[in-house]
């Protein structure tokens, strides 16, 4: 493995953030964590770690942290789909000019050697088939948080290019695990376990037909860590995913038969700028990185339940 002084983790108090965090402090790297806990939670930040509480967007926060960082993973970002159809100004102030803000400090300082960013599905057109998609299926976003990131990573190339700076984007699907953020419009996952736990059935928004590629938390460290020891100058750009596809209703059926049996799923009308159908296709990731997920959705599952009883139970 490269050797790498300095990581800077944004976003490394939140879900995905935070378990990159801990597996590249396992890996032996001085890991620096920005954000601004404004959804991840400070007991989440690993011990040795550096906290710093602070905005992505505020060049005077992050101008000093680049300066120091061999690596920036960029995680920070404002995570809903759907509330940035009626919220795309935030959207944007958060998950692209954060990310632009980033990409200038690391163009000033000049001291970064590698940017990979948090990029997400949410690039993509809706495909008209359930059928698994490459990183070159049309990227015409349906909602203002895919834009975001869509502009985000063509930045983050630019500035590369620009720099001389490496930039990996990892496009990653349907993110589930332990530790998710829970908020009642992210992370479909944790939002029907919490749901089942009390006593409530799920909500399916439409016919429950729409297909997932659920991917679990720890494969995406995997391929963040194979991206950090990758060594292309040219930027790139990778699907991480499952490679599966699950609807919704799957999804329902499973966790009901595991937590609720009897229980069947309510409907209701579906979201504005949701994906019909969204499944990876990732043999790019596993043909040049070597990325190869080890998680499955049916056995882990378990992990996700566990963590959401005993949040459950230490909520007041
Ligand atoms: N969870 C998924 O399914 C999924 C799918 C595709 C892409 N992603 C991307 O992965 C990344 C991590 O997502 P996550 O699921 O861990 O979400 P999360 O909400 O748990 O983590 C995001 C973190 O960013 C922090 N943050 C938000 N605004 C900030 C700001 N202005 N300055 C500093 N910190 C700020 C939050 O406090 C939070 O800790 C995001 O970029 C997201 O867009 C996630």
């Amino acid at each position: 493995m490269t050797s790498w002084e300095g990581a800077l983790v944004t976003g490394g108090a939140g879900f995905i953030g935070s378990h990159l965090s801990e597996r590249l402090l396992a890996e032996g790297h001085r890991v620096t964590i920005l954000d601004d806990l404004s959804v991840g939670r400070r007991e989440n930040v690993p011990a040795g770690a550096e906290l710093v509480i602070g905005d992505v967007c505020d060049p005077d926060v992050v101008g000093p942290l680049v300066a120091r960082a061999d690596v920036v993973f960029h995680l920070a970002a404002h995570v809903s789909i759907r509330a940035s159809m009626s919220g795309f100004a935030h959207d944007a102030r958060v998950n692209l000019m954060g990310t632009v803000n980033l990409l200038d400090a690391c163009a000033r300082a000049q001291r970064t050697r590698k940017f990979i960013l948090a990029s997400s599905m949410g690039v993509y057109a809706d495909s008209p088939t359930p059928d698994p998609i490459g990183e070159t299926h049309p990227t015409q976003p349906i909602a203002p948080y895919g834009v975001g990131k869509l502009a985000s990573e063509q930045y983050a190339a630019l500035v590369a290019r620009a720099t001389g700076m490496q930039a990996t984007m990892l496009r990653y699907f349907n993110t589930y695990g332990p530790r998710q953020t829970y908020t009642p419009y992210v992370g479909v996952v944790t939002i029907f376990v919490r749901r089942l736990l009390g006593g409530q059935p799920p909500v399916v928004l439409g016919d429950g037909e729409q297909c997932r590629d659920f991917v679990h938390v720890d494969d995406i460290v995997q391929a963040n860590l194979l991206a950090l020891d990758e060594n292309d100058p040219q930027p790139q750009i990778y699907n991480v995913g499952s490679g599966r596809g699950t609807t919704i209703n799957e999804l329902a059926r499973m966790l009901c038969d595991r937590l609720a049996p009897g229980t069947r799923p309510e409907f209701a009308d579906p979201h504005p700028g949701e994906l019909r159908y969204s499944v990876a296709d990732i043999s790019r990731a596993r043909s040049r990185l070597g990325y190869a997920p080890k998680r499955a959705l049916s056995r882990d599952l378990d992990g996700v339940v566990e963590w959401c009883r005993v949040q459950a139970s230490s909520r007041p």
